[in-house]
């Protein structure tokens, strides 16, 4: 099967970004983790789920395809999943990391200007990561009402 060897092909190809020192992608805390994680790892790892944006009705059909391929579970727990997958990883999806975007994602994401963005990853590059939104907006020239703005959509 496709995904059999996901942990395994892991410590290969599919983490080499890790190996630079990059943290692994990890499910977001929510009600529902511990439910998806045990019933929804059997066949790929969780994290395939992670930056997909899907609504209730998305998620619904990727579970009963799931569930059609074999994931066992009751009722409720499936409910509880959709729960988390909607309420907890749809809603991560949407944040972004200002220390690991690319500027195309902080300019889409923050809505700002191609040179903002540039200035971000530049003064990212010169003094390391970020480590509150009071150091975004020590970028120069960035507008901080923007920053504001976004600030439930930050990660640092
Ligand atoms: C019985 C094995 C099995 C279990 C258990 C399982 N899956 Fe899958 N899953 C698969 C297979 C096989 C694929 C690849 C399907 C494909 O390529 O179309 C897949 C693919 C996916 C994808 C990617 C689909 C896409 O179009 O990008 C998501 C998301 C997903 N699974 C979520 C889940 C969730 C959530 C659960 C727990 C409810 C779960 N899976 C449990 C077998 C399983």
């Amino acid at each position: 099967m496709k995904f059999a060897c996901f942990f395994g092909c892991c410590l290969a190809a599919a983490c080499s970004v890790s190996a630079s020192g990059e943290d692994k992608p990890k499910l977001p805390d929510g009600p529902g983790k511990e439910t998806m994680q045990r019933i929804c790892s059997s066949c790929h790892g969780p994290e395939i789920v992670l930056g997909k944006r899907l609504t209730r009705d998305g998620w619904s059909q990727v579970v009963t395809n799931m569930i059609q391929r074999g994931a066992q579970g009751t009722d409720d727990e499936f409910a509880d999943i959709v729960d988390y997958l909607t309420n907890t990883v749809s809603a991560e999806a949407v944040k972004i990391n200002v220390n690991k975007a690319t500027a195309k994602e902080l300019q889409t994401g923050l809505e700002i200007s191609d040179k903002d963005a540039d200035a971000i990853l530049h003064y990212r590059e010169a003094n390391g990561d970020f480590k509150s939104i009071d150091d975004l907006k020590k970028v120069p020239g960035i507008d901080a009402a923007k920053i504001d703005a976004k600030k439930s959509k930050l990660v640092f």
